[in-house]
């Protein structure tokens, strides 16, 4: 299914930073096309501790309310989006294909839309552990794909699924996967999460971003790495068609900050575009500067 039929301006933010009502709200009286909101997770999540953010690193840890809490105002949420005439998405996460299938279909229930996979999440640990990157791992992404999409397309077959991915870095393993997916019942791949594992430091040689696992790597997003999204996105489409699944619409994300993002973004091949980044540094307004520069063009 295509969310966004005839959008002009088929551009929304990307998953992190819309968790509460007034962030739907702020979102619903924007521009952009699609909110996001997540990811969440079954249990509530404090997120890891200490300096997790500082663009163009994080390691925030899905920090989150969980979905008993969401049940309270996801519904709400739900209405603002649609009373401003747009679509609405969940961004779910799990540590087992069972709760990624839970959270689905919560999600369902309380009238979302459709979902946002998240198989990309580069910085969760579990006692100092790093957990491993589903999107990287082809049995565990058909796993919680094929039970999470089942879940919800047995109840409505419109309801919009999508797979969030983290970026991969040997096209190969974009081609298998996209051999897998094309035999899915979703609607969507979102390229891409944050590259993990990056490392900056302070003067004082201490890694900039602090991490249960004392090692500093975290997840690099922003600007610098539009050129890197740009060719998953192109790598992901023209796999995807190679395969006859046409019809899985590539949703860009990476580094957008300006209507030439879009249009680029829209050349590669997306269909949908997200903003992240910019999103948390300029606020709402940056979807009517973008959609301005971007109708101009
Ligand atoms: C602080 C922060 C939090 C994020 N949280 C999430 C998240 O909860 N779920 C998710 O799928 N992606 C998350 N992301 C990844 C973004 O949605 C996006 O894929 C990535 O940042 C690249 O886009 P950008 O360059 O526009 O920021 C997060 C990124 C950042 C920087």
């Amino acid at each position: 299914m295509n969310l966004l039929i005839n959008a002009l301006f088929p551009v929304g933010n990307a998953a992190g930073w819309c968790k509460t009502v007034d962030e739907v709200r702020n979102l619903a009286r924007s521009a952009a096309e699609v909110i996001v909101v997540g990811s969440i997770t079954v249990p509530e999540r404090s997120g890891n501790p200490g300096n997790t953010f500082a663009i163009p690193l994080n390691s925030l840890g899905l920090p989150n309310m969980g979905i008993e809490k969401l049940k309270e105002i996801g519904p709400e949420m739900v209405r603002i989006a649609h009373e401003a005439g747009k679509k609405i998405i969940l961004s779910i996460a799990g540590f087992d294909p069972k709760e990624y299938r839970q959270m689905a279909r919560a999600a369902q229930e309380m009238g979302f839309d459709g979902i946002e996979i998240n198989l990309g999440c580069p910085n969760v640990a579990d006692g100092g552990k790093r957990k491993p990157i589903a999107s990287l791992d082809l049995r565990l992404t058909e796993e919680i794909v094929g039970l999470s999409s089942s879940a919800v397309k047995m109840h409505d077959p419109d309801f919009f699924v999508s797979v969030k991915m983290s970026p991969m870095s040997n096209p190969l393993q974009i081609i298998d996967t996209a051999e897998l997916l094309a035999h899915c019942n979703i609607d969507a791949i979102v390229t891409q999460n944050t590259f993990p594992n990056a490392l900056l430091f302070n003067e004082d040689g201490t890694p900039t971003i602090q991490t249960p696992d004392k090692t500093g790597w975290a997840g690099f997003a922003g600007s610098a790495v539009k050129p890197m999204a740009l060719g998953q996105v192109n790598q992901w489409r023209k796999a995807l068609d190679s395969f006859g699944a046409s019809s899985i619409e590539v949703w860009g994300v990476g580094g957008v900050e300006t209507g030439k993002d879009v249009r680029d973004m829209i050349w590669a091949g997306a269909s949908v575009i997200q903003v992240g980044t910019a999103y948390f540094t300029y606020g709402p307004k940056i979807f009517s500067d973008i959609g301005e520069q971007y109708l101009s063009l």
